[in-house]
């Protein structure tokens, strides 16, 4: 798995920091609120499970199924719901954690289809953000880290469903996917 990757871009003690960091902010920023954190499967799973943690005061979790890529690297921009949060988030604060934004095209998605069942607030926490690569325009409330037009993988990013369980985040080499 290693040997596919042709450079570690965020070290896993770089990403524990900045989890925390992000953490802390979250914690100060909705005490009182009691959020839902909603984690858009699967790629933001392991940051969202580690966030959570370095996040101080309660709040509840959800999850977000969403047809993914399929083994291209490329956004088709159509997205389509394969399973639903549970929670009713009328009146409430949202979150909604990302792996990462990349054309942009699939947040924008999430954000109208929870606006229509109007929460109080939405916010985004994103661990990783292309914003070379956005094709609409996007508020991010929280980022981890700011990467370049690179296919990224590892810490819950994979490529054809692999190397998610790498503990950093790497830069697949190109002849993995330009095979
Ligand atoms: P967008 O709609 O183009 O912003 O794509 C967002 C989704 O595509 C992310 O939630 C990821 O699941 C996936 N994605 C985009 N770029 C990468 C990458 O570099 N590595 C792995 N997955 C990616
Ligand atoms: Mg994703």
């Amino acid at each position: 798995m290693k040997n596919d990757i042709s450079k570690i871009l965020v070290s896993e003690a770089e990403i524990q920091a900045k989890v925390q960091e992000l953490g802390s902010l979250i914690s100060h920023d909705y005490s009182e609120k009691y959020p839902i954190i909603i984690c858009i499967l699967k790629g933001a799973v392991l940051f969202m499970t580690d966030l959570i943690m370095s996040i101080s005061i309660p709040l509840e979790i959800d999850f977000l199924s969403l047809s993914s890529y399929g083994d291209s690297t490329k956004s088709s921009g159509v997205v389509k719901i394969k399973k639903d949060i549970d929670s009713d988030i009328q009146g409430r604060h949202i979150i909604i954690v990302e792996d990462i934004v990349d054309s942009g095209l699939t947040l924008k998605y999430i954000q109208n289809y929870f606006d229509q069942h109007h929460p109080a607030s939405i916010k985004v926490c994103a661990l990783l953000d292309k914003p070379a690569a956005h094709k609409t325009d996007l508020k991010i409330d929280y980022i981890g880290f700011e990467v370049g037009n690179e296919f990224v993988v590892g810490y819950g990013l994979d490529y054809a469903q692999k190397y998610r369980n790498l503990p950093y985040i790497g830069i697949l080499k190109e002849e993995i996917y330009r095979k």
